[in-house]
């Protein structure tokens, strides 16, 4: 009979959470209660190919040939280091963070998935300030996650720290918002497959640009995950971010401003750029070149 029961269970299909979400999300039956975190997390704020084809194109741009390895700070569930791996086998990513379970998410549902190729990552759990080897091509530091570091002291420490991570030919990609918008307290809302996604600016102090802000859930039958994930951080605008990079010894920042499209809304495309449109809000990227 034991056999019996094992045979059985082995003859169950067997979902990972990607699958078992998405299938949830297409039948409009995702809830508060049986929603995956960080699912919803990547699906509703991440676009990992994107950003490696970014990281490679800027790259290129510079240095005139193709970045190999690459550090990914603050890498949650290391979406990225996994896109950036599969991406080309003579690649190779280190993730740092310092939060145990969610890299072990990361491990479980991109990592494996990857099979051989998983071999190629390294993750690291550590704060980002602790880690100081190997040196790689690109550290990435995207989704504002460097906004933590709120004194100057704090994230200069980060900058030099950073540097000396960074081979010769080497840059760091930041990411950053901004425009009027961003330091008034509301609540920015989109549909996606299978929920809705809010974006909460609840607090912003103009005396020292702290910002307060949190992401929510909802789902079809009305449940909803709030503060699902929470953001306590000093708004950098990108003049005082430059200068500081300068001063920690990067040699050259250049910032990748979105383009628009016909109708003047944001499509999606990075390019250098000395000026920016005045948008109400706006994304833009960092680059600093060793
Ligand atoms: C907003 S998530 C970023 C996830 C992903 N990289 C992205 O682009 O969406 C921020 C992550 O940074 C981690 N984190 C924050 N401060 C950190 C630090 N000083 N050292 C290491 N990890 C840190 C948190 O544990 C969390 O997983």
């Amino acid at each position: 009979m034991a056999g019996q029961g094992k045979m059985m269970k082995h003859s169950e299909p067997r979902y990972s959470v990607n699958e078992r979400m998405q299938v949830l999300a297409d039948a409009g039956r995702l809830t508060s209660r049986n929603a995956d975190l960080h699912w919803l997390y990547e699906n509703s704020v991440q676009n990992a190919e994107v950003e490696v084809d970014f990281i490679e194109k800027v790259y290129r741009a510079e240095f005139g040939k193709s970045p190999t390895s690459m550090r990914e700070d603050f890498c949650g569930t290391a979406l990225l280091c996994s896109a950036w791996v599969e991406k080309d086998e003579t690649h190779t990513a280190l993730g740092v963070d310092y939060d145990g379970p969610t890299l072990e998410w990361g491990r479980i549902n991109n990592l494996a998935p990857l099979g051989e190729r998983a071999n190629a990552v390294t993750l690291v759990q550590d704060d980002v300030r602790n880690v100081r080897e190997p040196k790689t091509d690109t550290i990435a530091a995207t989704n504002f996650s460097w906004w933590g570091f709120k004194t100057r002291k704090d994230l200069g420490d980060y900058f030099r720290l950073v540097r000396s991570n960074l081979k010769d030919e080497g840059m760091l990609v930041l990411d950053c918002y901004g425009g009027p918008e961003a330091q008034v307290p509301q609540i920015e809302e989109k549909e996606e497959d299978g929920f809705d996604y809010s974006w909460d600016q609840d607090e912003f102090n103009p005396i020292n640009n702290e910002i307060k802000c949190m992401i929510h859930f909802e789902f079809p039958d009305g449940s909803r995950m709030e503060n699902a994930f929470e953001y306590d951080w000093r708004l950098w605008s990108m003049a005082e971010t430059s200068d500081l990079l300068k001063d920690c010894g990067f040699r050259k920042v250049v910032i990748y401003w979105e383009g628009t499209d016909e109708d003047g809304e944001p499509n999606g495309v990075f390019e250098p750029s000395k000026t920016g449109d005045l948008a109400p809000a706006w994304v833009a990227y960092l680059i600093a070149f060793k």
